[in-house]
């Protein structure tokens, strides 16, 4: 692999959270592997007042203590910058020539916005106003992280604001999901295999169900997570995207806009839910207190930063169509939420049954449920569910699992999300980022869900005790079916299986 262009990755939000556990982290492991520039620097920029060394010594609870983390904190600058205050920029434009100078490295740089989304079009306006959100000889690049706006309006209104100050080309819509691995691997499984894609449409699939599952509460996020929901959190980023990797059609090439042009193609055909019928497919929850392994656990309302009457959504399910050739009449359901009994996250393509039945099994004559189990995370892998001869007299189905885990795959690395997403952009390839029109047209999809919640409070939402797997209701959206319960381990399944 080529290594990406000299250049300096500027942080704006850099004393926050997401630079020390995620973004230091992703790029030492980079610097490890050596996939670097062969000349690069962090520079660091937020309000706080800390010198380069300061700022170095912040990151070192979150990288090893040996020699290889020391040169690489040397890649580490700091420059202090109230964000929202233009005179600084001049002065943060000074830093990065003298930064440049001394270590000889030309004018590329890449933003990356890990502020809070009221400084999202701040930001940028203040760096194109001193010059530096436009190069013809080097190229300038924004990373946004979510929430890229809070509704349909405020998305497409920080779009309009972003494209007065950078161009599409420019503008990298960091969506965590797309740098995961086994997302990716998504693309692959269906498109590098002759077996799957002659099956993967409305002819022979029956449904498709994925499954965000989450054993953590909102933590210490209750401030911003109150004012969000499971809805905007987890549905209208990360598992739409999934739904774009699964139901997209093969696109010419892989590049940026080939793939991206099909993600939007989904989006666009997704039936939207009418306002009157949210309560119908759409279910949403709040955990309760509760006591998991002997110990009492807050109820979500107890939590800080919590409006103790609060209607905030930790937990929703959703039915919902996509109306295109591929996809006609193919239930698709998402379930997602906080205090459930596990952590995982998978995409379960439920096949149709045989024309014609056969076999029984010990039990009667139950049709064998054919699954493909993609598995997102922990455990990442694929697991394929077949009928298979129980062994002995007569010809009895048993259903069985043939399964692959990447743990398998000896002595590889599987790179974080941040370590291949900012990889990806220090090269240039936006393949991995979402592109604003699909940005707005999954915020055009979750929008009446959100409106008819504001404006209906009749609509109910069900408390959940923490530790158990939601609303019961979540299951009658499933007619004569039901989610598959699942395992951290990616082969058992099951109600009780873990708690
Ligand atoms: C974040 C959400 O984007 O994704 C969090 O804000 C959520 O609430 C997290 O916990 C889930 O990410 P992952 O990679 O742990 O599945």
């Amino acid at each position: 692999m080529n290594k990406p262009l000299n250049q300096v990755l500027i942080i704006f939000g850099a004393s926050g959270d997401l630079t020390k556990r995620k973004l230091i982290p992703a790029l030492y492991e980079l610097f490890i592997q050596n996939l670097l520039p062969d000349k690069f620097a962090v520079l660091g920029v937020s309000r706080t007042k800390l010198s380069d060394n300061e700022f170095r010594e912040r990151m070192d609870g979150f990288l090893p203590k040996t020699n290889q983390a020391k040169s690489f904190k040397e890649l580490l600058f700091y420059e202090p910058l109230g964000t929202s205050e233009k005179e600084g920029y001049q002065l943060l434009k000074q830093r990065l020539g003298k930064l440049g100078d001394e270590l000889g490295i030309p004018a590329n740089y890449i933003y990356y916005l890990s502020t809070p989304p009221s400084l999202y079009s701040v930001i940028p306006k203040n760096l194109h106003e001193v010059g530096l959100s436009k190069s013809e000889n080097h190229f300038r690049r924004l990373i946004v992280e979510k929430p890229f706006g809070t509704d349909l309006a405020s998305a497409k209104e920080l779009n309009v604001k972003l494209l007065h100050y950078f161009d599409e080309k420019q503008l990298y819509r960091i969506d965590h999901y797309l740098g995961k691995e086994t997302v990716q691997n998504m693309l692959v499984t269906r498109f590098s295999n002759g077996i799957f894609e002659p099956l993967w449409n409305q002819n022979f699939i029956h449904h498709i169900e994925i499954t965000s599952a989450e054993s953590l509460g909102i933590e210490n996020r209750g401030g911003y997570y109150d004012h969000s929901g499971a809805l905007r959190d987890m549905v209208q980023n990360h598992l739409l995207q999934l739904v774009g990797m699964v139901a997209m059609e093969p696109p010419g090439v892989i590049e940026a806009d080939a793939i991206r042009n099909e993600v939007l193609k989904v989006f666009q055909a997704i039936r939207p839910i009418p306002e009157n019928q949210v309560s119908r497919h759409v279910i949403r929850g709040q955990y309760t207190g509760s006591v998991i392994n002997n110990k009492k656990v807050n109820g979500y309302r107890d939590e800080v930063g919590v409006d103790n009457f609060s209607r905030t959504e930790t937990y929703v399910a959703l039915k919902f169509f996509i109306d295109n050739w591929r996809w006609a009449g193919i239930p698709f359901y998402i379930r997602t939420g906080k205090m459930l009994p596990t952590r995982v996250t998978e995409i379960v393509i439920h096949f149709k049954h045989v024309p014609h039945q056969l076999f029984g099994s010990k039990g009667g004559y139950s049709p064998v449920n054919n699954q493909l189990v993609i598995r997102i995370q922990p455990d990442e892998g694929i697991l394929l569910k077949i009928g298979m001869k129980t062994p002995g007299a007569g010809f009895n189905v048993q259903t069985t699992n043939m399964d692959f885990h990447y743990s398998d795959l000896s002595n590889e690395h599987l790179p974080s999300a941040y370590e291949r997403l900012l990889l990806d952009c220090m090269q240039g390839d936006a393949t991995l980022y979402a592109r604003g029109d699909a940005v707005e047209e999954a915020w055009r999809f979750v929008q009446p869900i959100l409106s008819a919640w504001q404006a209906n409070a009749e609509i109910p939402i069900y408390g959940y005790p923490a530790g158990t797997w939601g609303p019961d209701c979540a299951d009658d959206l499933i007619i004569g079916n039901t989610w598959r319960y699942p395992c951290k381990n990616l082969t058992n399944d099951g109600l009780y299986c873990e708690l």
